[in-house]
């Protein structure tokens, strides 16, 4: 399928079937990530793969839903390897969200879905999942196949600025402050 087709097919899915996903699949998603392009190509991601009940639960048990999936994909990076500017800017969160946008994708090409749930806190996984202090959470990437009702969010999903609101030609200028429109979570 081409790039364009599966990013305007792809949704978050917030109501997944109880199928698991098989490991054929799963090494594909994470070989997705392997490949990702990372800042001079130090590679700082760290993902920990969780699945079974156990390990779902253990994840419902840092206070936020796993809608049912069957597998979650927790990305970390580590930050003695993640690379940072000459300004001291922390590039290990960029690169990580790279990694999860490209097995975002990979899992839509499979036929999976997936969430990219950032709400956690922090130190909820460390605790749940003895993270190491070398490593910094960035987000969870819930996996599985959706149920058969599952349906993008009505508002959500569809509400996409228009590409003049976004992008500007040569200068900035005209420009004014924006406001969140979609409201707080
Ligand atoms: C960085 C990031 C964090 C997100 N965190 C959450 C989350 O914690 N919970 C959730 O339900 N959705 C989360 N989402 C999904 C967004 O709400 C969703 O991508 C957006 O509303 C557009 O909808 P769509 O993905 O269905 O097109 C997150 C997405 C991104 C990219």
């Amino acid at each position: 399928m081409s790039f364009i087709k599966l990013t305007k097919e792809r949704y978050s899915v917030r109501k997944f079937s109880g199928k698991a996903v098989e490991d054929e699949k799963l090494n594909l998603i994470l070989e997705a990530g392997r490949l990702s392009p990372t800042a001079v190509n130090y590679q700082p991601q760290r993902i920990l793969v969780i699945r079974g009940e156990e390990g779902m639960d253990k994840l419902k048990s840092c206070r936020r839903d796993t809608f049912g999936a069957p597998l979650a994909l927790l990305v970390c990076y580590d930050k003695n390897v993640s690379w940072k500017n000459r300004s001291g800017k922390e590039y290990g969160e960029v690169d990580a969200a790279i990694v999860i946008t490209q097995m975002m994708y990979a899992a839509q090409e499979l036929g999976l879905g997936s969430l990219w749930a950032a709400g956690y806190k922090e130190d909820d996984l460390k605790k749940a999942f003895s993270i190491p202090d070398f490593l910094v959470p960035v987000s969870v990437l819930l996996l599985g196949y959706p149920a058969e009702d599952a349906e993008p969010h009505p508002t959500l999903h569809y509400s996409r600025h228009e590409l003049e609101k976004t992008v500007f030609y040569d200068s900035f200028e005209g420009i004014e402050a924006g406001e969140n429109t979609q409201g707080k979570h």
